[in-house]
């Protein structure tokens, strides 16, 4: 199956209808992994697939070109989703020399045998003439790996752009204006959020690049390609990549008894009466890759757990763990739980946010078995006190 994007530029990559886990990300809306097909007067092959799919990117191949006619293999990051076939699509394609930046080469090399590849080591600012279209290059460190690179050809005024711009999202078909928009943007501020969140700086960088180019297609590895919303993708990114924040607060917790969820309420019902947008999670219910998404635009954060062996809840750690990975610091907040005869969960979950450097705007909130009144009380009190920090933050006062 192809699609053609441009005149002779076909996408050839693969729908991974089922997936659900991609390393820890649940993908809700499974995945692609898209390849591109440029059939000029020389024949290129932009990235490829993952391993257990090359037969299928192959395939494809093979209905547009003679695979010993191919005479470039593009890879533009060697993380496995894109280069986990090329050992068998070099062996399948054995003319083409394999175009990547010196790291790329270097990471390849260490996941596959590379010895009888025939590597093109390219930088920013390289170009390779196909015929009439040229492919011009452009390293984008850390967006999402240190050996990522951009991809463009300006007689089409099209972006390859890697993992940037991405989105986990199977569907049978390619392009943002065939799909619902609010869809696609919600799934690509979740690939967001799990991938790119820690490489804002880097994101802003490669914004600022790709800004000189003129665009009108961009054409990532995962996903639709923009070719309607670029201009609103890319707006997106803008906000992103600055960690601007939105006028929320979460309430993220996790409970045994209810006392927490009661505490987690009633900091909730605070929030939601002072005219901010406000989200009640439990962690374990909702899960890493949607609170990450949640977290990711929230001015500021309620975190609670119930002492679970003096320490916090596990699910409380996997998602503290993972936040602080994926460096969302910087946010305000606090901490807050029961116990029963032990104390630990609310002070383990503040030493957390002292890491992540967040605004801690109250020491830790905490009931001994269940919340009584006056505890819940301060609990409404500090919702009330989150959503101005919010309100302050975002200047939506
Ligand atoms: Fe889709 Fe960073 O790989």
């Amino acid at each position: 199956m192809s699609t053609t994007l441009k005149e002779n530029i076909h996408w050839v990559g693969f729908v991974d209808w089922n997936i659900r886990d991609f390393h820890s990300y649940h993908t809700t809306k499974g995945a692609t992994y898209n390849s591109y097909l440029i059939t000029d007067e020389k024949t290129a092959l932009i990235d490829t697939v993952k391993a257990p799919f090359w037969k299928d990117l192959l395939n494809n191949i093979k209905k547009l070109a003679d695979p010993n006619k191919v005479d470039y293999i593009v890879c533009n990051h060697a993380e496995p989703d894109h280069s986990g076939a090329l050992p068998e699509i070099v062996k399948n394609i054995p003319n083409a020399k394999v175009v990547c930046d010196k790291k790329c080469s270097e990471i390849l090399s260490a996941y596959y045998d590379t010895s009888n590849w025939n590597f093109e080591i390219v930088k920013t600012g390289d170009t390779i003439s196909l015929g009439k279209k040229t492919l011009s290059f452009l390293e984008t460190p850390l967006v999402h790996w240190p050996e990522s690179l951009m991809t463009y050809i300006p007689e089409d005024k099209l972006l390859f752009s890697m993992d940037g711009f991405g989105q986990h999202y199977a569907t049978s078909f390619r392009f943002d204006d065939e799909v619902e928009l609010e869809e696609v943007m919600k799934q690509a501020k979740t690939y967001y959020a799990n991938i790119v969140m820690p490489y804002g700086k880097q994101v802003g960088n490669t914004l600022k690049a790709a800004g000189t180019l003129d665009i009108e297609m961009i054409a990532p590895s995962h996903g639709l390609i923009w070719r309607t919303h670029v201009d609103k993708i890319v707006k997106a990114y803008q906000d992103w990549a600055i960690n601007k924040p939105k006028c929320k607060v979460a309430v993220v917790y996790d409970t045994m008894w209810n006392s927490t969820e009661l505490m987690a309420k009633a900091i909730y019902e605070g929030a939601r009466d002072s005219d901010v947008e406000a989200t009640f999670l439990k962690i374990r219910e909702v899960g890493n890759t949607a609170l990450a998404t949640e977290i990711f635009d929230s001015a500021c954060v309620a975190w609670g757990s119930a002492t679970l062996n003096q320490g916090m809840m596990p699910d409380v750690a996997s998602i503290l763990t993972y936040m602080q990975g994926l460096k969302a610091d910087g946010k305000s907040g606090f901490a807050f739980g029961s116990f029963g005869w032990g104390r630990g969960a609310p002070e383990a979950i503040n030493k957390y946010l002292e890491e992540m450097k967040y605004d801690i705007i109250i020491p830790p909130l905490k009931a001994k078995w269940l919340p009584e009144e006056d505890v819940l009380q301060s609990c409404y009190e500090a919702g009330i006190h989150l959503a101005a920090k919010a309100k302050e933050i975002t200047g939506s006062n």
